[in-house]
């Protein structure tokens, strides 16, 4: 049985989620490897359960990470699917996890991510100030997160 842990990520914190999430399913013998969500598609069909993972922009998940559910609905009909999205913010709106629940799932995460303020770009360093979020911090829960893999298990992940 194989694990295929999607990303979708702008600035990298999504997908080291993904990259934890995947090292702690394997430490637990399960077969589990991370894809961008740019190339998963065509693994699919040899993966048996699917994770998901995207972030939040400007109260938004990452097109990136929608349009792949979206487009792959077919594919990823009948195969365990695990789905999580990341944010700065303390929680998930509800709009955005009643739009990412309408994909049918076993389980929906939320977990906050990480900005550094090196890899923003002008913009998106405005949008913060704006926002009057922080440029530079990282509130990764990193046992939390390894607790959501763990419990993948109690679903025949294995
Ligand atoms: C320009 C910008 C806008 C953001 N907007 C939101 C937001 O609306 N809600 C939220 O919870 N987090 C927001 N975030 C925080 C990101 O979701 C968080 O940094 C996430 O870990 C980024 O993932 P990535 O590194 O995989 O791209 C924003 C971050 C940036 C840089």
């Amino acid at each position: 049985m194989t694990t295929m842990v999607v990303v979708a990520s702008k600035h990298g914190s999504t997908a080291e989620i993904g990259e934890r999430i995947a090292s702690t399913l394997h430490a637990r013998g399960v077969k589990a490897y991370v894809k961008d969500v740019g190339e998963a598609g065509r693994w699919l069909y040899e993966t048996d359960n699917v994770i998901v993972g995207m972030p939040v922009y400007r109260q938004k998940l990452l097109g990136e990470g929608t349009l792949f559910l979206e487009a792959n609905r077919t594919e990823l009909a009948g195969k365990p699917l695990f789905l999580f999205a990341v944010g700065g913010a303390e929680k998930l709106e509800k709009k955005l996890l009643d739009e990412l629940a309408r994909f049918p799932h076993r389980e929906v995460a939320y977990f906050r991510g990480a900005v550094d303020q090196e890899k923003l770009s002008f913009f998106e360093k405005l949008q913060l100030t704006v926002a009057q979020a922080p440029k530079d911090a990282d509130f990764r829960d990193w046992p939390a997160i390894e607790d959501w893999a763990h419990s993948l298990l109690s679903y025949g992940v294995s």
